[in-house]
């Protein structure tokens, strides 16, 4: 393994990784390492084989919206020969990592620095009209766990940041130092499923009257005193209250919904769209948008045969979800949520179902996310949606 100094020399040069701020690189040096020795991605086996079909056309091209390490992208570039590799994250230390592993393919690649949900704008930068395969695998990556200065864990003291992205100003402590009880019981309720929603967002609203609450450990050790002893699930009580704050900060959920229909609108006949899902609201989003298309709905009762524009548009290919087998769970312990659907176009997206992927999305548009978007952006990402058409 190369050293420290001219890993960071190589770091420094590559730059196809857009701008990683020097002051990262340190932990950008021990993360590669570590990202060597403990990467495993999710289901490669399985994202390996449901890509493939797709990605073999001549001139295809391949999307990973989730780049991370590049665990899976890099597998797919090494299998599938021929195919061009976009490959989009937020987090720019990642993203310099990822261009290192990828290093061998990089004629190949194209890597953007971008929240994925930009997903029209990338592919307009980049001249792109339309693509083939389209891989979300949602959450942190290990190395954003791993990094205990990045406030995502509740089991070490950092300060509570919890940004994908560092060029974002909202951190995790903003929103406790901001949102009423109202909101951040929302936010507990909703996105951490948190029994003690109210009590802790109450506490919180108390506590910083005191002194504005900004460490891991002071959030940890609130939760633990408000959360009652008796009949605590198991684990870390302030767990639900952290992955809550991470999807609000970060706008998970409003990432997803957005850039659904976005992929949808941009993929050829015979594309397919992975997504791997690490909780049931990332889940149920997934799920929800691939019904519109996998089913036939609103037909007139006694039609012998099923008109072409009300066939479904989308086919299942995974038939539900798929999780981890035994083998993996037990070297991976990033499995154990995972749910992973994957479709494929097979046929343009007729135009009387614009209107259900317009409405879906207004549906799916979470008005908690408004603290971080401004309605006027999100107004245009809707209409940006509805200029779009097969
Ligand atoms: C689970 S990791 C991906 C791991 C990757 N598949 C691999 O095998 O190395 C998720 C990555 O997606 C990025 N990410 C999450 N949400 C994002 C978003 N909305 N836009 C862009 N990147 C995002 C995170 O920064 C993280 O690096």
């Amino acid at each position: 393994m190369a050293g420290r100094k001219e890993t960071i020399a190589r770091l420094r040069e590559d730059g196809r990784a857009g701008d990683i701020a020097p002051a990262s690189l340190d932990s950008a040096v021990q993360a590669q390492a570590q990202a060597d020795r403990v990467h495993r991605p999710v289901l490669l086996e399985q994202c390996v084989r449901l890509a493939q079909p797709a990605l073999t056309r001549p001139g295809a091209i391949g999307v990973d919206g989730t780049l991370g390490l590049a665990g899976h992208s890099r597998e797919l570039l090494r299998r599938i020969p021929g195919f061009h590799l976009v490959g989009i994250d937020r987090d720019g230390e990642a993203l310099a990592l990822a261009a290192k592993r990828l290093e061998p393919y990089k004629d190949r690649v194209r890597l953007v620095r971008s929240a994925f949900n930009d997903f029209d704008t990338v592919l307009d930068g980049l001249g792109i009209d339309r693509v083939d395969m389209v891989l979300l695998d949602l959450g942190l990556s290990s190395l954003q766990i791993d990094e205990k200065d990045r406030g995502f864990a509740y089991s070490a003291d950092a300060p509570l940041d919890m940004r994908m992205d560092d060029r974002q100003e909202l951190t995790a402590a903003d929103l406790l130092a901001r949102l009423d009880a109202d909101r951040l019981c929302r936010i507990f309720s909703d996105y951490g499923q948190e029994r003690y929603a109210r009590r802790i967002a109450r506490a919180i609203v108390a506590e910083r009257e005191q002194s504005p609450i900004v460490t891991t450990a002071q959030l940890s050790r609130l939760v633990d005193r408000v959360v009652p002893r008796k009949g605590r699930p198991a684990g870390n009580p302030a767990k639900r209250v952290f992955q809550a704050l991470r999807i609000a900060v970060n706008g998970e959920l409003d990432q997803l919904s957005g850039v659904l229909p976005q992929i949808l609108g941009r993929l050829n006949v015979g594309g397919r769209i992975l997504v791997e899902s690490y909780h049931s609201l990332e889940d149920r989003i997934v799920k929800s948008f691939f019904t519109l298309g996998t089913r036939v709905t609103d037909v007139p009762q006694g039609l012998p045969v099923l008109p072409e524009q009300m066939r479904p548009y989308l086919a299942d290919l995974t038939h539900g979800a798929v999780k981890a087998d035994q083998a993996e769970l037990e070297h991976n312990p990033r499995s154990a949520s995972v749910r992973l659907r994957a479709v494929e176009l097979i046929r343009p997206v007729p135009d009387h179902a614009q209107a259900d992927l317009r409405r879906w999305l207004t549906a799916h548009t979470q008005d908690l996310d408004a603290v971080r978007a401004p309605a006027s952006a999100r107004r245009a990402r809707r209409a940006q949606f509805a200029g779009r058409r097969h």
